[in-house]
């Protein structure tokens, strides 16, 4: 494979202007990640350490192997939403090394609303379950939660996607031999209570778990019996009498070191993925923050982001001279030999031609691709459309859709239109979908958005024989600029768990690989070819 070359100089000012631009986007990150990471409100996490329970985020580190890695999945969930009060929607899922098996978990914060579930709480606890039966890794539940958010129940119960689908999943998962592991180290009511039940084992913390259908309150209101929490669902009754719990803890750490046991007993492990000898990129991956340009707008050559994520910057292109807005070719990244396809510039009908047979050829191979999406949309004109353009943005958008190798995307850019699905945007069922934080998600660019939205006002005008004001157009304009604006910021996208979350740029080449692996031990699909369009 060919060592691509460089073009960047980081001494020159255009080089020095966009990485003070990418410090303040990288800053921006830290700061918001640093405040969803507190949890819950000062006062709610004090009353809890003096309960003696660990936080979240205590007890996955110290569920957690010694060095193990650590990818966090969308920790900027509900960010902004819900008055700002469910940092990180009140769950802390992600993929983690315990006893030497790479595992997903999802830990109840009881500090965020006493870890009830609002609606994105149920998307992000299902996306983990997803990941979990995707990748084949045993599923580790840290309960602490009051059950549902009761004032949103509209939202959060009785749909396909609400919260009964997550114990629909725990069973489906078990079915198919995906362990189901938790640790109840709190409350765990009502529907909530089927967590544990329809685990495989689980551990229940004396003191602090419990366990009913309805608690005290509700049992005295129903039949007037007055009981106390732990006669009615403590961890001595359900190790003791009723089986509704294995193991009983004395505190969060037995209870941590109880599951870690229990995965050392999880039976057949998961061969070692096959992969080559790693070659670090030859180019320093935080020339990424001096190359990104600080206006989305303007194009850059994708192949000096390849060069710094990709094995010794090696990469073997394929069809080079051909539909050249897309570019396409083999790399290894961390010692996996993958496809890439990524865009330099708006897809035409050659580069959606070139992509649809790319894919099908990594498909044919069973290598896992890579998408590097900075897509602002396909060609739009007379010209394009007479030559057909839908009909070949059809194929690679095809192609994509019944690829069954693993997908992974990163939206490095921009990502726009019907450029998204061919890109494989989240619909396309990527293994797992990352932004960098200068990315901007929308259905078109800003400025398009409110061009397109003026001139129907104005013919809507015309047919009713009026004008558009000046004054009325640039309102409408300002308007839509500013609504592009925030909805196309990452932290909008990620807050609606549209993506896994967002990651510095010098994270990407180390979080990608460690998925990489985790796709190269589970099995794929045959992939079969849809009737494409000629
Ligand atoms: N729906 C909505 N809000 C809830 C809630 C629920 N199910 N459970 C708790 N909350 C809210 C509380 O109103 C409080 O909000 P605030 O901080 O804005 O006042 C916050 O969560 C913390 O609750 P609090 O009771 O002060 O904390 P706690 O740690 O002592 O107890 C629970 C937490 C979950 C054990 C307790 O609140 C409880 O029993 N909730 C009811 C659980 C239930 O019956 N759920 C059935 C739903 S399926």
């Amino acid at each position: 494979m060919l060592v691509l070359n460089t073009s960047v100089t980081p001494a020159s000012e255009d080089f020095r202007h966009r990485r003070s631009h990418y410090d303040s986007l990288m800053a921006d990150l830290k700061k918001h990640l640093a405040f969803i990471r507190a949890g819950g409100p000062a006062d709610a996490v004090a009353l809890h350490k003096k309960r003696g329970k660990m936080t979240a985020r205590e007890r996955i580190a110290g569920l957690l192997d010694r060095n193990s890695p650590w990818i966090e999945l969308s920790p900027l969930a509900a960010f902004g939403l819900y008055d700002n009060q469910v940092p990180s929607a009140g769950l802390i899922t992600g993929i983690g090394s315990v006893s030497g098996r790479f595992c997903v978990i999802a830990a109840n914060d009881a500090t965020v609303k006493g870890g009830t579930y609002f609606p994105l709480t149920i998307k992000k606890h299902l996306r983990a379950q997803e990941i979990a039966l995707e990748n084949r890794l045993p599923a580790i539940y840290l309960v602490d939660s009051g059950g549902v958010f009761l004032p949103m129940q509209a939202e959060v119960f009785a749909d396909k996607d609400h919260f009964g689908r997550i114990f629909y999943n725990q069973a489906r998962m078990s079915a198919a031999g995906i362990p189901q592991i938790a640790l109840v180290m709190g409350m765990c009511t009502a529907g909530g209570a089927y967590m544990p039940a329809m685990c495989d084992e689980n551990v229940i913390v004396k003191g602090t778990g419990t366990i009913y259908l309805a608690g005290p309150p509700l049992v005295k209101a129903a039949t007037g019996e007055e009981v106390t929490t732990e006669e009615l669902g403590g961890a001595d009754l359900h190790t003791r009498l009723s089986g509704v719990s294995d193991h009983l803890a004395r505190n969060d750490r037995e209870a941590l070191q109880l599951c870690r046991s229990i995965v050392t007993t999880l039976g057949r492990r998961p061969s070692k993925p096959r992969r080559e000898a790693i070659e670090e990129p030859l180019y320093p991956a935080e020339e990424l923050y001096g190359i990104i340009p600080d206006n989305p707008r303007q194009t850059w050559d994708l192949r000096e982001a390849i060069a710094r994520l990709v094995d010794g910057s090696r990469f073997q292109e394929f069809k080079a001279r051909y539909g050249s807005t897309l570019v396409c070719g083999f790399a290894h990244w961390m010692g996996h030999l993958i496809g890439i396809v990524a865009n330099n510039g708006v897809l035409l009908s050659e580069s959606a031609l070139k992509g649809a047979h790319f894919v099908q050829l990594c498909s044919q191979r069973r290598l896992p691709l890579v998408f590097l999406q900075n897509i602002t949309g396909f060609m739009v004109g007379k010209d394009y459309e007479s030559r057909g353009i839908i009909k070949d943005g059809a194929k690679m958008v095809q192609a994509v859709a019944t690829a069954e190798v693993p997908k992974f995307t990163i939206l490095i850019g921009a990502s726009h239109g019907a450029g998204n699905y061919a890109m494989c945007g989240r619909g396309y069922g990527p293994r797992f979908l990352f932004c960098w934080p200068n990315a901007r998600t929308s259905v078109m660019g800003a400025q398009q958005a409110a061009q397109v939205l003026v001139t129907v006002k104005r013919q809507q005008r015309e047919r009713e024989q009026a004008e558009l004001s000046e004054e009325e157009e640039r309102r409408m304009t300002d308007m839509t600029l500013r609504q592009y604006e925030q909805e196309g910021s990452p932290y909008f996208s990620s807050a609606r768990l549209w993506d896994d979350g967002i990651l510095d740029p010098l994270d990407t080449r180390k979080v990608l690989g460690l998925c990489l692996d985790l796709a190269a031990t589970s099995p794929t699909r045959e992939s079969r070819a849809p009737v494409f369009r000629m």
